[in-house]
């Protein structure tokens, strides 16, 4: 009967033997053994990798290879699950990139008195979205990089982003759950932003086209008679993920101008990863 040990002895540097002798191919007819002719230097040369959820460490050179890319995002305020505040460490650069995007870009057609929707240009949305860190993980619209500039009292009614329907092409444009917010212009705290849950509007007709989003409830200057399950007013200061598939509205009720630069996920993700899924991963909790 036969034994197997399923375990090999451990390796060691004992056990390991660097000192590779290399012989020259013995001529037809030179005896089959004798003294090799020269030696090959093997260098000890090992990288051990251990991976971490979020952190691949080379423990030879003590260096981390690779930063966690999931909790990426430092917490302000937390209010799953209708949006989260979030530092963003390069937000200067893209304020100040966007900016200058914005010197040369078009209306959006959409445009509606309350708000204007300013896309960017393919190529800069590209360059915004790279300056994303998120987008290591996320693939993001690089047609629906925009800013939302809100004009003094103006603003959004009660709504859900994108609508539910196919266009002729047979492309899918389902709702859009998340949206990253991040301030290009912010400067007071006028602006409010409410979320609300369904079950106040379960039989509240739809008043928009339903082609970019749903909408229960045009007037934004007067949402007060609903009780919102949540509000804030986004400083100049951090970004912010939104709940875009949860009933929200916004109110600039100030004399400034406001600029969002918002970022969509593709239009294959957008409807498909849902904003606690995007929050468990890029926060801590
Ligand atoms: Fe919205």
């Amino acid at each position: 009967m036969m034994f197997f040990n399923p375990f090999t002895d451990p390796v060691t540097d004992a056990r390991i033997n660097f000192r590779v002798m290399n012989t020259n191919t013995p001529a037809a007819m030179a005896p089959a053994i004798g003294n090799p002719t020269s030696e090959t230097k093997v260098k000890k040369f090992i990288i051990i990798c251990v991976y971490l959820p979020d952190i691949l460490l080379d423990l030879k050179t003590g260096c981390i290879i690779q930063i966690s890319i999931r909790n990426m995002f430092k917490i302000y305020t937390d209010q799953r699950p209708y949006f989260i505040t979030f530092q963003l460490d390069n937000l200067l650069e893209i304020k100040s990139f966007v900016n200058k995007c914005l010197e040369t870009v078009n209306s959006d057609p959409r445009v509606v008195s309350a708000y204007r929707h300013l896309n960017l240009t393919e190529t800069d949305g590209r360059t915004v979205i790279e300056m994303f860190p998120a987008s290591k993980i996320y693939k993001f619209a690089v047609e629906r990089v925009a800013v939302f500039e809100t004009p003094p009292y103006g603003g959004a009614g009660i709504h859900k982003d994108g609508p539910l329907l196919q266009d002729n092409n047979a492309r899918i444009y389902g709702p859009h759950n998340v949206s990253f917010n991040i301030p290009i212009e912010v400067s007071d705290n006028k602006c409010v932003t409410r979320w609300y849950d369904d079950d106040q509007f379960i039989n509240f007709e739809n008043k928009s086209d339903g082609k970019y989003s749903r909408n229960v409830f045009l007037d934004y200057a007067n949402t007060d008679k609903f009780k919102a399950s949540a509000e804030t007013i986004l400083p100049d200061s951090c970004a912010m993920l939104v709940n875009t598939e949860k009933w929200h509205t916004f109110y600039n009720n100030g004399p400034n101008i406001r600029r969002i630069l918002t970022l969509r996920l593709s239009k294959e993700e957008r409807s498909k990863i849902d904003f606690l899924s995007v929050a468990e991963t890029l926060f801590k909790s």
